[in-house]
């Protein structure tokens, strides 16, 4: 039996075309059948009174790192996805540092079938490079790419040498991610560094600009060679930024965190190692040169690279705090807060972190509010503003870098395949994401 047709009623819209109308959604089946002012209903109906709310598609966060399996003492497939469905991300893209890593066709499995029992929210995992993996990498499916930590890596993840990466680059024709932060001058930095290291805010100066611009420019290199696509995770430096602005080939794509847009090296005096990532967060100048590069088209979209780690862990003393932030439940009101401030248009953060992943990754139907598309929306409130607190998270990592920031576009209803799986502070458990596919 089909569940009944859901009819949001009365939102603010934003339109394929960036257009801005009042009108009413209906949902059929897990996809929009109709968007326009005027809509009848035939059927049994569930309705949603959206006046006032804005309604978005569901944000797709391409890069995350949800801990499942391994070290479900920071994060799981379940946790995640309850702190997705309340920031209003619908769908996600997981990272293979988990343990075992996801580095061939088993684990990929594995993680599909906890993902099918655990995730509230859709999913796609990214399967790892190892120096060893190439048939693995060539052959694993569904997936939305391969990853490459090109540097901040340990273990057999870890992969820095040029043989190996251009064997990779090589071979194939599926989307390469990297985590671009050169191994080799950020060893030497250590060594540069060893007996000043009392202070976390020394990370951005051992891995420094030039540390992400090194690997960058290497990932492009081989890029060019082979024309392959390629996608550069979390920019983080005015440098790559420039680098791009130079020459990016069609098939080439970047994008930046909220950390980067939003946080600076100022953070390590007032949250410590909690503002500890990688790539690290630098000065306020590459800040406004990644927010000049998303206007310009130079980076596509946004990713959180949610990392969460425990609180006990990050209070261990740099350089033993482990590097991350969480992500998923703050990227929207961030985003939409610097819209309502005139940073950049509502259209342009649907563009961000919606239309444009969808497109870069080759996921069919999604990022869009149009008849034919899936229904993952969110309904967001811009009217109100809000603190971000800690009682409130749901990761299971339970703090975030942007507590105490007043926010405004928190979802009010989040909306997976038709589903409303998140309803003004309360969350429906029992819906459960799909698998993505990316044709690309
Ligand atoms: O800060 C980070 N933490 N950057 C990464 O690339 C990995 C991540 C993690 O898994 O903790």
């Amino acid at each position: 039996m089909s569940s009944p047709d859901l009819l949001i009623r009365g939102a603010q819209i934003i339109l394929a075309n960036g257009d801005l109308i009042v009108g009413n959604v209906l949902v059929r089946d897990r996809h929009i059948v109709e968007v326009g002012t005027e809509i009848t209903c035939t059927q049994p109906t569930t309705e949603i009174d959206a006046e006032g709310l804005t309604l978005l598609p569901g944000v797709i966060d391409p890069q995350v790192h949800f801990r499942e399996p391994g070290l479900e003492h920071k994060e799981d497939l379940f946790t995640a996805t309850c702190a997705c469905a309340k920031g209003g991300v619908t769908s996600f893209l997981e990272m293979p540092n988990t343990r075992p890593p996801t580095t061939n066709q088993q684990a990929l499995d594995d993680k599909l079938q906890r993902a099918a029992n655990k995730c509230l929210v859709n999913y796609g995992f990214f399967i790892g490079a190892t120096k060893d993996n190439l048939p693995d990498l060539l052959t694993a499916a569904p997936t939305p790419g391969i990853k490459i930590f090109m540097g901040s890596m340990h273990g057999q993840l870890l992969l820095e040498q040029e043989e190996i990466l251009e064997a990779i680059f090589a071979q194939g024709n599926r989307l390469i991610a990297v985590h671009a932060e050169d191994q080799q001058r950020i060893n030497q930095r250590r060594q540069e560094f060893a007996g000043m290291i009392e202070n976390v805010a020394v990370h951005s100066q051992i891995q420094d600009n030039l540390a992400a611009l090194l690997a960058t420019q290497k990932a492009l290199k081989l890029s060019q060679k082979y024309q392959r696509r390629l996608h550069i995770l979390h920019m983080s430096t005015a440098e790559e930024a420039q680098l791009l602005r130079q020459y990016k080939p069609t098939w080439v794509t970047a994008e930046v965190t909220p950390q980067h847009l939003f946080l600076d090296i100022s953070a390590y005096e007032k949250i410590g190692t909690l503002a500890q990532m990688n790539p690290p967060l630098r000065s306020p100048e590459d800040n406004k040169a990644l927010w000049q590069a998303l206007h310009d088209g130079i980076v596509d979209f946004i990713a959180t690279d949610h990392a969460p780690h425990t609180l006990e862990e990050k209070a261990q003393p740099y350089p033993h705090s482990p590097s991350g932030m969480p992500g998923v439940e703050t990227s929207l009101p961030l985003m939409l807060t610097a819209a309502m401030e005139g940073r950049c248009t509502l259209a342009q953060v649907v563009k961000w972190m919606s239309t444009a992943v969808a497109q870069a990754y080759g996921i069919p139907n999604k990022g869009v509010i149009a008849p034919g598309y899936d229904a993952d929306l969110v309904l967001v409130d811009l009217r109100a503003y809000r603190r971000v607190c800690r009682e409130e998270l749901l990761t299971k990592c339970g703090w975030s870098p942007f507590e105490g920031w007043n926010l405004t576009g928190w979802p009010v209803y989040t909306i997976v395949g038709g589903q409303i799986v998140y309803e003004k502070g309360k969350l429906h458990t029992q819906v459960r994401g799909q698998a993505l596919t990316f044709k690309q």
